[in-house]
């Protein structure tokens, strides 16, 4: 069986790790990646780590003339493409906000160029990078895939329309299969020390943002609220390691592969909150580095709780992540100990 896969985003964060367990599980990836937020050095490591060569185009999943090459030389030279694992699209909140046309253009509009590329090429397996964040406030916890979809930034609408476009495009028949994975929060590193989160500039999330206080690249964590009705006051995520959520990925494609429903989504998170603060003090164990807190007042837009009821994507797929928070901050920690200036060491 061909097993040739097109990787959009695949030099960043989640799909590089993703490359990874899509080589190792025998498919062959081409990675189509414009390296807005990333850098060519990340395809060299994966190469590295996994032995073998990873086919690459640079480019714009908005380039429906370059899409559409791609799709025809991979058919002509006998190794059509079974499944787009999609993963590029611009995802900071804050930007979001502030320049929601970016996000719709590149987000929505560089989904729809790619489906509408894919029709014309017959390809018809497609998993999405969604995210909890389509949730919104929850009703409940923890999160099923069936709570309401309620967005709160123009981010987090870019992944709901994504879904509703999936859903639809899947409905016209031919066999289309669209997986949407909605992540909860993916931080760690491949064990290797050899891959991992790299931010441009100031961190938005709170791992980074530990990870580069212990390496000396920032003075000490702002802790956003501590009088939320948690445990300690401080907010609680369901956190997975990055390696897992690769994992969950390969799952993706297979079910894609075997499955009568046109569109599924499926939460890929732990089921186990963690607290601000009861992580900083996991990565303190794992690192045996002190981490300066600050309390500030709550960010904007933020959540007390949020975790997921992973149950569906066990029965669904056979996934459930395996590794612990303390193995997410030691595979963290080795990361940014050994590359305190991300790929650019
Ligand atoms: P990332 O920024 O590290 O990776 C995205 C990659 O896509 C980058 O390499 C970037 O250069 C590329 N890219 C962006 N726009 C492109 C375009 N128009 N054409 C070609 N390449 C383009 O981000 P990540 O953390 O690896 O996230 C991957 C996906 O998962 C994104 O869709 C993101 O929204 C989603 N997601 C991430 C998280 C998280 O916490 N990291 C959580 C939920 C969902
Ligand atoms: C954020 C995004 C969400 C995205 C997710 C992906 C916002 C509002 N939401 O969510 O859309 O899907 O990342 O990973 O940006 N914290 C601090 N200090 C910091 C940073 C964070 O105390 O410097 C706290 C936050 O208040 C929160 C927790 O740490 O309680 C986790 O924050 P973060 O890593 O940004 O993730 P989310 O809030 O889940």
């Amino acid at each position: 069986m061909d097993k040739t896969l097109l990787v959009t985003g695949g030099a960043g964060y989640i799909g590089s790790h993703t490359l990874l367990a899509l080589i190792a599980a025998g498919y062959r990836p081409v990675v189509l990646d414009n390296f807005s937020n990333s850098v060519p050095e990340v395809l060299r490591r994966v190469e590295q780590l996994s032995g073998a060569q990873v086919e690459f185009v640079e480019g714009d999943i908005r380039d429906a003339g370059l899409l559409d090459r791609l799709f025809q030389q991979k058919a002509a030279s006998g190794n059509p493409v079974q499944c787009v694992v999609h993963f590029a699209a611009l995802k900071a909140v804050g930007e979001s906000v502030a320049n929601p046309l970016a996000y719709y253009d590149n987000n929505v509009g560089g989904t729809t160029t790619l489906l509408q590329a894919m029709d014309r090429a017959q390809v018809r397996h497609f998993v999405f990078s969604s995210s909890a964040t389509v949730y919104g406030e929850p009703v409940a916890l923890p999160y099923t895939e069936q709570h309401r979809i309620a967005p709160t930034n123009p981010y987090g609408w870019t992944k709901a329309m994504v879904e509703q476009v999936l859903r639809d495009w899947a409905a016209t028949g031919e066999q289309r299969r669209a997986v949407a994975l909605r992540y909860f929060n993916p931080i760690g590193a491949h064990a290797s020390g050899r891959l991992g989160e790299a931010p441009q500039g100031i961190p938005n999330n709170l791992f980074p943002f530990i990870t580069q206080v212990a390496v000396g690249k920032r003075e000490r964590l702002m802790v956003f609220g501590d009088d939320y009705e948690t445990a300690d006051g401080t907010g609680v995520r369901d956190y997975l390691h990055v390696e897992d959520l690769a994992d969950g990925h390969v799952r993706a494609v297979e079910y894609a592969g075997r499955t009568e429903a046109p569109f599924a989504a499926f939460n890929l998170g732990t089921g186990k909150g963690t607290s601000v603060l009861q992580l900083v003090r996991a990565f303190e164990q794992a690192s045996g580095v002190a981490i300066a807190c600050t309390v500030l007042a709550r960010r904007p837009g933020d959540i007390a709780s949020a975790w997921a009821d992973p149950a569906l994507a066990y029965r669904e797929l056979g996934w459930k992540a395996e590794r612990s928070i303390e193995q997410m901050c030691a595979d963290g920690w080795r990361w940014q100990s050994q590359n305190p200036d991300g790929y650019s060491n």
